[in-house]
């Protein structure tokens, strides 16, 4: 295929005639990668298998991991699943458009391959205009993974999803940086208490507070498989995305985690031992104790205070890492409440290794 076109457009009030010649890519069965509020997605009709056979094709996606659908308004969701009870009502209504997926029973009119033969649907509205005058001119439900290479980390910019994708796809609707950073958060309402499935943009605490118990999967916290927050082991369904290695840079990751004032000499010691056996270290450090090395490729994530400025900018430091091609990163840890829960869940499962003090 030929080169992706990039169209540089307004983030907020983006050209109708961008929107309208992407939305007939998507239209006629084409692949088109475009901002959200989370990370950029690559989108295609839904309802189109073969479109939806190449987001797994150029991806590199293995065919048992389902996609999310995205829908810019309510009617759109009642194509794609059966039913909507309460919890997934009251979601809805409290948070989106916004970064939380919900897991519905599917209607079989939604092509099997998009949710990897699975009796559900992944369903979110996403809060980025142009992601929702994209699917509103194209008519139809967009399925959109990550729109980055199956286990590179999540593109933040448009010039992420052309490294990896940009030979592959039709167009990039480029609206600079993606705010959030991290990907959406899904929930499992088929399940009695609805499950977190991979912790994101909408924090644990702010679902329990609209729709009250709300568990988390053993494999979202990056735990070992079967058992749920309180030890209580349930079967199915589980995102089955949660088994691939995910987020990965090319380097080997090692996380440091535990009392934050213990991590940075921590990561020294490890840094030192690295280095003294020929190897290349990045350190992905929180703005408290970024001063504290004084050698090495230091990526600042930001304030340990605030999970957000992390995770707006951990994706493009992994990415960082990979150009600057280190043999090792040597990330610290933060805590994993609110946002921090996520970008946790990101390196762990990132991790070649992790080291708790
Ligand atoms: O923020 C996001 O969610 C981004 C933007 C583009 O919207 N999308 C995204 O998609 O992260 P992807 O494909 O990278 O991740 C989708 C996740 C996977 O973990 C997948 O297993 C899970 O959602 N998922 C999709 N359909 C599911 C289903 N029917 N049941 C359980 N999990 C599902
Ligand atoms: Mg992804």
């Amino acid at each position: 295929m030929a080169k992706a076109i990039i169209w540089q457009v307004d983030p907020l009030t983006p050209a109708p005639e961008i929107i309208e010649r992407a939305a007939g890519i998507l239209r006629s069965g084409g692949l088109v990668a475009f901002p959200t509020e989370t990370v950029y997605g690559l989108g295609a009709d839904a309802f189109n298998p073969a479109a939806v056979a190449g987001i797994f094709r150029v991806k590199g996606r293995p065919a048992d991991n389902p996609l999310i659908l995205h829908v810019a308004d309510r009617e759109m969701v009642y194509r794609l699943a059966v039913r909507v009870n309460e919890p997934a009502g009251r979601l809805m209504e409290v948070f989106w458009p916004g970064p939380l997926t919900l897991v519905l029973p599917r209607r079989k009119e939604v092509p099997p391959a998009v949710s990897a033969g699975l009796e559900t649907v992944a369903v979110r509205m996403p809060a980025h205009q142009v992601a929702l005058d994209l699917i509103r001119a194209a008519g139809v439900p967009v399925a959109a993974p990550s729109a980055n290479l199956s286990g590179r980390p999540s593109p933040t910019t448009a010039a992420h999803v052309w490294e990896d994708l940009g030979e592959d796809i039709d167009a990039i609707l480029d609206a600079g940086p993606a705010g959030i950073g991290v990907e959406s958060t899904v929930v499992d309402l088929t399940a009695p208490v609805p499950v977190v499935l991979r912790p994101g943009g909408v924090t644990m605490e702010e679902l329990s507070a609209f729709i009250g118990e709300v568990r988390i999967d053993s494999l979202a916290e990056g735990g070992s498989a079967g058992t749920g927050k309180n030890g209580d082991s349930y079967e199915k369904p589980r995102s089955p995305g949660l088994k691939y290695r995910h987020y990965a840079p090319r380097a080997s990751l090692i996380l440091v985690e535990g009392d934050p004032r213990e991590v940075p000499a921590k990561v020294r010691e490890l840094a030192d031992l690295k280095r003294a056996g020929g190897l290349k270290v990045g350190i992905l450090a929180s703005a408290e104790s970024a001063g504290s090395y004084r050698q090495g490729n230091v990526v600042v994530a930001g304030s340990r205070q605030c999970p957000e400025q992390i995770a707006a900018r951990l994706y493009s430091a992994l990415r960082y890492f990979d150009e600057l091609s280190v043999d090792v990163i040597i990330a610290e840890g933060v805590e994993p409440a609110g946002l921090g829960l996520a970008v946790m869940n990101r390196l762990r499962r990132a991790a070649a290794e992790i080291i708790r003090n």
